[in-house]
């Protein structure tokens, strides 16, 4: 149990309350915060120690599952939190160097907020001489809103932090389910050999949300899905599911891994961005059976904005394992359910030798499923009882609540453990994120120039028609579309 001060810029915010003060909850149940560990809870409110906590409380309460919650860890893990009244873009932080007394204690500076203050914040820490050789700097996505903004702040952060102390988080890298990618591909024999090009006919990743909008409509009308999901959780989990074995899981073995994969996607620019990506935007519809508004009804989205709250898109990796099979990458907001998942389609066998002009099987799939219920769904062909050779698709099934019984680390949790012990496998590294910038800018460019508004879909739906067609043209349909049972 290392002792910290974790400094949380933000401690009113959305992220912190929704996220990472139930995250920090957790840490102190599991019984992996020190005694003396303080939270130091970072805004420009006028909050007692005892009205934040308060809020903290509520917050947990409302976050957490009823199973994991006990009054006596709730208390002992406020007794950790404060607040401290700040104004982040000042230049005064003395409320915090007051906090700030033990120059031997491991310090978190956890930016939870605007990528525009990053570097102001970073530059003021540096100034108010709180940034000690141990400190360390988390910052969340998005780092940027595309490559140039991303460069300045990594130009100005790094020159108050050095990258060994560089936390860039990606929650979706400290999600069980995506470390469970790791373990499938390289603890196993089984899958390496089939993972390439020959065997696997297109692969479709998808993170399908319920949600709208609502309660970040400033931040996300900025952003939107290209650059809130795509650049970060989408590129990210791409990166694991296509890299070449790491020689470890050492830091820099996996991201040297990764990296390279982002380097060999093929830039979509112009008509080619045009050609192999659909946006969306959603409309008033239903959701689990309630009445929703459309995105441009939400309070505070401009009536006439263009930002999608969908993204298709049909990548491609130019390397020998990869080349000319399609990533099919997808996520949108207020979609038919939340869902995250990986999909592995693989070729069908070269001829039917149980024939008699029957139709091949359908191939063999994989669904590496993050939520809900994380786990991993093998489709094979199996004989039907009887005298006829007849062949019906079932599936192996590994539910991983079942086969554990045990709740898997909430991804801010493990994270946040990984800051402390300073561990930087679960973060992106600088060129990670300037390859993925590179890369979206790109297409973000192609949409501007186009001029077209983003296409229109029911909320409720699994996005505009454009989304299937996009497959369709390589003769693919997305999982949920296609025939399960046959
Ligand atoms: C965040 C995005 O990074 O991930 C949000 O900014 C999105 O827009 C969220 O809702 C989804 O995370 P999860 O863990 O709920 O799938």
């Amino acid at each position: 149990m290392a002792t910290f001060d974790l400094v949380i810029f933000g401690g009113a915010g959305d992220l912190a309350q929704r996220k990472l003060l139930p995250a920090l909850y957790y840490l102190a149940k599991d019984g992996n915060m020190d005694p003396s560990a303080r939270v130091l809870c970072i805004g420009r409110r006028t909050y007692s120690d005892e009205d934040y906590r308060a809020l903290v409380a509520d917050a947990c309460r409302e976050r957490l599952d009823s199973t994991d919650l006990s009054d006596e860890v709730l208390g002992k893990f406020l007794r950790h939190v404060h607040w401290v009244q700040l104004d982040a873009t000042g230049e005064d932080y003395a409320a915090l160097a007051a906090h700030l007394d033990d120059a031997a204690r491991t310090r978190v500076f956890f930016l939870a907020m605007p990528p525009r203050l990053f570097a102001p914040i970073c530059e003021s820490l540096a100034r108010a001489q709180l940034v000690t050789p141990d400190s360390r700097l988390v910052m969340e996505k998005p780092l940027g809103r595309d490559l140039k903004s991303a460069l300045e702040i990594e130009t100005r952060v790094g020159a108050v932090f050095g990258e060994q102390q560089i936390f860039r988080i990606d929650h979706y890298l400290g999600k069980e389910a995506v470390q469970n990618l790791l373990a499938l591909r390289f603890g196993n024999t089984l899958f390496e050999p089939l993972w390439r090009r020959d065997t696997i006919s297109d692969v479709q990743i998808t993170l399908a949300e319920q949600v709208g909008a609502e309660g970040r409509a400033d931040f996300y009308d900025q952003h939107g899905a290209l650059r809130d999901m795509v650049q970060s959780h989408l590129l990210q989990l791409l990166c694991i599911f296509a890299m070449e074995p790491p020689i470890s899981v050492d830091a820099d073995a996996v991201r040297n891994e990764k990296l390279k994969v982002l380097h060999a996607l093929k830039p979509l620019r112009d008509e080619q961005a045009l050609e192999n990506s659909v946006r969306g935007q959603y409309r008033s519809g239903g959701i689990n059976g309630e009445a929703v508004r459309g995105y441009l009804e939400e309070d505070g989205i401009d009536p006439n904005s263009m930002t999608e709250t969908f993204v298709a898109l049909r990548a491609e990796i130019n390397t020998w394992r990869w080349a000319g099979v399609p990533f099919y990458l997808r996520t949108g907001k207020r979609l038919q359910e939340r869902l995250a998942e990986v999909v592995v389609n693989f070729r069908p066998v070269p001829t039917n030798i149980f024939g008699g002009g029957r139709r091949s099987p359908p191939p063999n799939r994989l669904v590496i499923r993050l939520h809900p219920q994380e786990g991993v769904r093998l489709y094979v062909q199996a004989k039907k009882p009887g005298m006829e050779m007849r062949l019906k698709r079932v599936n192996l099934n590994l539910d991983f609540a079942d086969a554990f019984q045990t709740r898997p680390l909430e991804a801010y949790e493990r994270l946040f453990l990984e800051v402390i012990q300073g561990r930087l496998t679960l973060f992106m590294r600088n060129d990670e994120l300037q390859a993925a910038w590179r890369w979206i800018d790109p297409i973000q460019q192609a949409w501007a120039d186009s001029g077209l508004p983003p296409r229109p879909y029911t909320a409720g739906s699994w996005g505009p028609s454009g989304s299937a067609t996009l497959l369709a043209r390589s003769g693919h349909t997305w999982h949920e579309e296609s025939d399960e049972t046959a």
